[in-house]
């Protein structure tokens, strides 16, 4: 399963990237926003920082939700860094210009994805990614991880391309079972790719070995 991060945070970037275990980025509108970044200008001078940053797949969500509006944001997008994924929503204007970027070359990532079917049109349409936003459908009181699973089944029975990128992701344990689901990525903010070092048997057996060691000296 792939890492990506969650996030417009560009330190926050770094520091996994540094790790070396970081596969790409995921933004929205929100995280940029989040970061203060406002603007046409400031929003593609962001993307090409964070596209050059990392070596693996950095979506930019489009904002419009015209088919024309889509294409038009999609081609500015795609041509900042091969790298750059165009991220478009899950709607019927969106699933048009899936099949637009697909036919004509640009990568995507289908996102806000909350069912089996929304997944079944993102492949249909040759989206390269699809997000299910697994911690949304959770704090709606359906189960996130299960509709993984379900789309990963789907897929394998249906010989899909498209990657499952498990999106909102909000602990460690998410991080877990996606994989257990068979997502192919998982994004997530820093905190759960953090979370997923912890185990407190790590910390006392190490500062034993620590502690041993200076007593042999
Ligand atoms: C996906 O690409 C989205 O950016 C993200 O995972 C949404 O997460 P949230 O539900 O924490 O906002």
């Amino acid at each position: 399963m792939k890492f990506f991060i969650d996030t417009a945070n560009l330190a926050q970037i770094k520091e996994v990237n540094d790790l070396g275990i970081l596969d790409g980025v995921t933004t929205n509108p929100t995280l940029m926003a989040k970061e203060g970044i406002k603007g046409e200008a400031a929003i593609m001078n962001h993307y090409k920082t964070i596209a050059e940053m990392v070596k693996g797949d950095v979506s930019a969500e489009v904002i419009s939700t015209d088919f024309d509006g889509m294409i038009a944001e999609g081609k500015k997008f795609a041509a900042i860094r091969p790298n750059i994924v165009v991220k478009v929503p899950m709607i019927k204007e969106g699933v048009r210009a899936l099949k637009w970027f697909s036919d004509n070359g640009i990568r995507t990532n289908c996102t806000l994805v909350f069912s089996a079917g929304q997944a079944i049109l993102a492949a249909k349409a040759g989206a390269n990614y699809v997000s299910p936003f697994i911690g949304r459908i959770d704090d709606a009181n359906w189960d996130g991880v299960q509709l993984i699973e379900q789309i990963a089944n789907i897929y394998a029975i249906q010989g899909y391309e498209t990657e499952i990128l498990a999106a909102s992701i909000r602990s460690p344990l998410h991080i877990v079972k996606c994989a257990e689901a068979g997502a192919d990525v998982c994004t997530c903010p820093l905190e759960p790719i953090l979370g997923l070092l912890k185990h407190p048997l790590t910390d006392i057996g190490l500062a034993k070995f620590l502690a041993d060691a200076k007593s042999e000296k």
